[in-house]
């Protein structure tokens, strides 16, 4: 898992790439937090992090999706909706079972599965788009 933004991922769009880095980093806050026995405090802090982060963070590609015509944005918006399904899905886990290790461990994967092949792929392509057409 990389510690770090990869290159090619930055927009050259300070909200975006900041959302980018945000979510890295709650990641790797975790995966500590499950390997060191804290995940279930970590859990709820996550649950509605995520719910504002996709609120925000979904609005704001589609916006600039939207502003540079990006060919792909129908299926960048269906990875973005099944995402925020998997959130409504945990949130609804967490109100039914509470904050237990398991979740933890679940959340731990959906948000790995998110960067690998959302974040990493993806937003990447995206923002290879934009490089040849955005300013800087
Ligand atoms: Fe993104
Ligand atoms: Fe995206």
């Amino acid at each position: 898992m990389p510690r770090k933004l990869d290159e090619n991922l930055y927009f050259n769009d300070v909200a975006i790439d900041s959302h980018h880095g945000k979510i890295l980093l709650q990641y790797k806050m975790l995966a500590d937090a499950v390997r060191d026995g804290n995940s279930t405090v970590m859990i709820n802090k996550l649950a509605n992090f995520l719910e504002h982060y996709t609120n925000e963070h979904f609005d704001a590609e589609d916006l600039i999706m939207l502003q540079y015509r990006y060919p792909e944005i129908k299926e960048h918006r269906r990875e973005h909706q099944e995402f925020e399904d998997s959130i409504k899905e945990l949130k609804k886990r967490l109100d039914e079972e509470g904050a237990t290790r398991n979740l933890a461990v679940a959340a731990t994967g959906l948000l790995y599965r998110y960067i690998i092949n959302h974040m990493n792929k993806t937003d990447k392509d995206l923002a290879l788009y934009l490089r040849e057409r955005k300013p800087r």
